[in-house]
């Protein structure tokens, strides 16, 4: 059951370092799915895929109905050297929480699917979430195609090399009447509650966004200081600017991710380009921080005679999830109810309209998107019952 499946999972795309490297449509995704559909086929689950690479494994209910269906599960790639338990924990508890479904004699009343999303961290091509924001038209096939890689590959040559096209297969979620996506918690929320599990009230916004410093290359050792339009220097600046402003105002600022041109140690860069992943509370704030840093960055780029370009590749609202539902699954065991900084599959589907909620399992380090993320065996077992009753509850 639970951990079988886990110790089967566990190899899958793991680096030197014990962190995993799960990217789409790579060697350690197509692992990933070829486990999926392993772990359906031992349940006699039906499976669905659909064009843009989600998957869902259908448990049918023996009696023909019309009641929408209730979707669970989560996803299975990660960002680079993340850790094992956000995304595959929520696939993982779905397929055991079916098994404890079962043993219980539970007879579902409406079908019930355990789901797998295609691209949730935006690790390969940019835009998280990207498989459930395509099966629910929050993004357009066209816009999605021309996305690339850092290699340069278009995705969607990348989808035509695996035999996928996003023009036709089904569409997964056309009768989805509920969505529950189980996921380790990416902070400590649980761990100061002394709970093993909790559910969602929100998600705050969190936008995305390239920025281009531009300046003059040169070399190293002859240009003098005075002379020098170094774009790493304005670069340095608003990063510190962004680290500033975040934290006066409870919000969250990163860069973790820098292409400098021509990388080169003995010459002053041309280019570098900085990603900003900004998180707030209210788009309100997310708003006055970007427009706070970018005005700080272009006041030092004139210093620096440089240029700063800012281009927004996704930025998300924030998630109210239904709070009857939150309050449905919750009150009958205590759970808490937190919001989370997060981005979730699940924050889609509420946001296209679908009556969505999230279970989160405690996780004592707190830490994620890295190798150190944990979660308990115990706590882990806690999840895939609370799933099982969560799923109970709304399957009748
Ligand atoms: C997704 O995990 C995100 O919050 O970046
Ligand atoms: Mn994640
Ligand atoms: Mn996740």
């Amino acid at each position: 059951m639970f951990e079988e499946m886990w110790r089967e999972l566990a190899p899958v795309g793991r680096v030197a370092g014990g962190g995993y490297v799960r990217q789409p449509l790579t060697r350690a995704e197509r692992e990933c799915s070829a486990w999926f559909l392993q772990a359906a086929a031992d349940r006699d689950l039906r499976v669905e895929l659909d064009g843009f690479g989600n998957a869902v494994a259908w448990w049918d209910p023996p009696q023909a109905t019309t009641a929408r269906s209730l979707l669970t599960g989560s996803h299975l790639d990660s960002v680079l050297d993340g850790g094992a338990f956000d995304g595959p924990l929520g696939v993982v508890s779905a397929f055991a929480a079916v098994d404890v479904l079962r043993e219980r004699g539970v007879v579902p009343g409406r079908r019930v699917g355990v789901g797998a999303f295609f691209e949730e961290e935006g690790s390969r091509f940019g835009i998280a979430c990207l498989g459930s924001r395509l099966a629910s038209g929050a993004m357009s096939v066209d816009t999605a195609e021309a996305l690339t890689d850092r290699d340069g590959v278009r995705l969607g040559d990348a989808w035509a090399q695996a035999s996928l096209d996003p023009t036709t297969g089904p569409s997964l979620l056309a009768d989805v009447g509920c969505f529950v996506e189980l996921h380790v918690e990416q902070g400590r929320g649980l761990v100061h509650r002394g709970a093993a599990v909790g559910v969602a009230s929100a998600i705050w916004p969190h936008g995305r966004y390239r920025f281009d410093f531009d300046g003059q290359a040169n070399h190293a050792g002859t240009t003098r200081m005075q002379d020098r339009h170094d774009p790493m220097l304005t670069y340095a600046s608003t990063a510190l600017a962004a680290d500033t402003l975040a934290r006066a105002g409870d919000r969250r600022a990163t860069f973790g991710r820098l292409e400098v041109h021509p990388d080169a140690t003995n010459a002053v860069p041309s280019r570098v380009t900085a990603w900003l992943d900004a998180r707030a509370e209210t788009a309100e704030h997310l708003e006055a921080l970007l427009a706070e840093l970018e005005r700080q960055g272009r006041d030092r780029a004139a210093l620096d005679g440089t240029s700063l370009h800012v281009t927004p590749e996704s930025v998300s609202g924030p998630v109210h999830f239904d709070g009857e539902l939150a309050q449905r699954i919750s009150a009958p065991h205590g759970w808490p109810v937190i919001p989370t900084m997060a981005g979730h599959d699940a924050g889609v589907l509420a946001t296209a309209g679908f009556p969505s909620a999230m279970l989160f399992v405690r996780n004592p380090t707190g830490v994620s998107h890295a190798p150190d993320e944990r979660a308990s065996t115990a706590d882990c077992l806690a999840g895939v019952e609370a799933l099982a009753d969560t799923l109970q509850g709304l399957c009748g």
